[in-house]
């Protein structure tokens, strides 16, 4: 189950993955030190959901209602957006990532968007299967393009993939 971040959620967020240095480990945004920085987050996203058509999700377990990661879309413009996912640790290789990924292609089809794009450290294996998975394409690898604030202050290489939502990969 996926919905918008809300304010009540900053502390099951913080517990749950933001706060866990293995899972945020290739992310592009620190491991939240405090609750402040997880609320950051919500205010982030509320902001991301007046200006665009979608933003930030939370996914929830439908069986307990368990919050257990985040997903989301963040526009560049109405045609083009870009995705990702983060899961808690314990949530890691049941298929969750992969249905969540697809629900972002799934949402950004439906909202016409014509090109969606993901980024993710050429060493993270797990991620690069999963937009395999959900068949983004390996378009290429930018050199020295990102800072992954949890593993150096360097610019690092990037692997981007990209897909086409309402049809096949680009
Ligand atoms: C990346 C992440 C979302 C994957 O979620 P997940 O629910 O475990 O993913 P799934 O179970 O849907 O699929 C994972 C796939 O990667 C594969 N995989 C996992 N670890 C792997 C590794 N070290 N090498 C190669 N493949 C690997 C799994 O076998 C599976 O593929 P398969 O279905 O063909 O067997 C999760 O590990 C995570 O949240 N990591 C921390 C946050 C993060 O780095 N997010 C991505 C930023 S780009």
């Amino acid at each position: 189950m996926l919905r918008p971040p809300m304010s009540s959620d900053v502390e099951a967020i913080f517990q749950g993955y933001s706060s866990d240095a293995e899972v945020t480990r290739y992310l592009a945004w620190p491991t939240h030190r405090s609750l402040a920085d997880t609320e950051v987050f919500v205010a982030f996203s509320d902001s991301e959901w007046a200006r665009w058509p979608a933003g930030p999700f939370l996914a929830f377990l439908k069986s307990d209602g368990r919050l257990i990661g985040s997903t989301g879309l963040g526009f560049e413009s109405l045609h083009e957006a870009s995705t990702g996912f983060v899961l808690a640790r314990d949530a890691w290789g049941q298929g969750y990532g992969t249905e969540v990924a697809m629900a972002m292609v799934e949402l950004a089809a439906a909202l016409g968007v014509g090109r969606l794009k993901a980024l993710c450290h050429p060493a993270h294996l797990a991620s690069r299967r999963v937009l395999e998975k959900v068949d983004f394409r390996h378009e290429g690898l930018l050199p020295r393009h990102v800072v992954f604030p949890n593993l150096s202050s360097d610019q690092q290489d990037v692997c981007v993939y990209g897909r086409r939502p309402g049809g096949p990969a680009l």
